[in-house]
C-alpha cells in the first residue's frame, strides 16, 4: 500500500547517527550516504517482481529465480540525490538514471534548471532519490515532472524526512511510496529539518 515506511534496520539508524555529527567529514560523510541509500534501497525494491528461470550450476540445473517485468530508473534531485546513486546503482546496477535539477527562491518558489531523464523513461519504474524530504516541494515538483512524463510506478527515497514533507507530498501524490530511514521533528524557520543533519549537498560535496 501506498505511505510512509519507516526503515528502522539498526545499520541504518547507525549511519543516520554518524550521518548526524557535525564533526563527521566529508569523506565519511559521502560513504555513509551512498551506505545508507543502498540499505533503504533494499527496501524499496522488496516488490519488484521475480520469475522463474532455469540455471546450469556446476553440479545440476536449479529452478531459480530472477527480477522480471518493468526496468528501474533513479532520479537523483539535484544536487544533494547524486550523493545516493552510488548506492542505489550498486543494488540495481542496469537501472537507467535521469537528473532533476531546482532550487528554492527567496519566496520558496521552485525554480527548475536541469531535466534530463531516459528516453524510455514511461517504460520503467521510478525512485526519485533525494537525503532530505524538508518541505516537500522539490519532492513534489520531481514527482510532478515524471508523472508528466508518463511514468505510472513512482518510489521517493530519502534518509531524513520532517513530517511537514512527508504530508504535503502524501497530501498532493496519495499514490506514491515513501521510503525513509527517519522521521524527524519539524522544520526550522530557515526550513531545515530539525535536529537533521544540516545541509545535505555542503556535506556531500564540502561546499562549506
Ligand atoms: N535540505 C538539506 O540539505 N537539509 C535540510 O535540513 C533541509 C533541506
Amino acid at each position: 500500500m501506498a505511505g510512509l515506511h519507516l526503515i528502522e534496520h539498526p545499520l541504518i539508524q547507525h549511519k543516520i547517527s554518524l550521518l548526524r555529527d557535525k564533526n563527521t567529514g566529508v569523506k565519511e560523510f559521502r560513504e555513509l550516504t551512498s551506505e545508507t541509500a543502498m540499505l533503504i534501497c533494499y527496501e524499496a525494491t522488496r516488490d519488484l517482481p521475480l520469475k522463474e528461470v532455469e540455471i546450469a550450476t556446476p553440479v545440476a540445473v536449479a529452478k531459480t529465480k530472477v527480477i522480471s517485468g518493468r526496468k528501474l530508473a533513479f532520479v537523483p534531485i539535484l544536487r544533494a540525490g547524486l550523493g545516493m546513486i552510488d548506492g542505489v546503482t550498486n543494488m540495481v546496477p542496469a537501472a537507467k538514471i535521469g537528473h532533476i535539477g531546482m532550487f528554492s527562491d527567496d519566496e520558496h518558489n521552485i525554480v527548475k534548471y536541469y531535466s534530463k531523464l531516459p528516453e524510455d523513461i514511461a517504460e520503467r519504474d521510478v525512485i526519485i532519490v533525494d537525503p532530505m524530504l524538508a518541505t516537500g516541494s522539490s519532492a513534489i515538483y520531481a514527482i510532478d515532472e515524471i508523472k508528466k512524463a508518463g511514468v505510472k510506478n513512482i518510489k521517493f527515497m530519502c534518509i531524513v524526512a520532517a513530517p511537514e514533507g512527508i504530508k504535503n507530498v502524501l497530501d498532493k501524490h496519495p499514490d506514491i511510496d515513501i521510503y525513509c530511514g527517519v522521521q524527524d521533528q519539524g522544520l526550522d524557520e530557515n526550513k531545515y529539518i530539525v535536529p537533521g543533519m544540516g545541509d545535505a549537498g555542503d556535506r556531500i560535496f564540502g561546499t562549506k
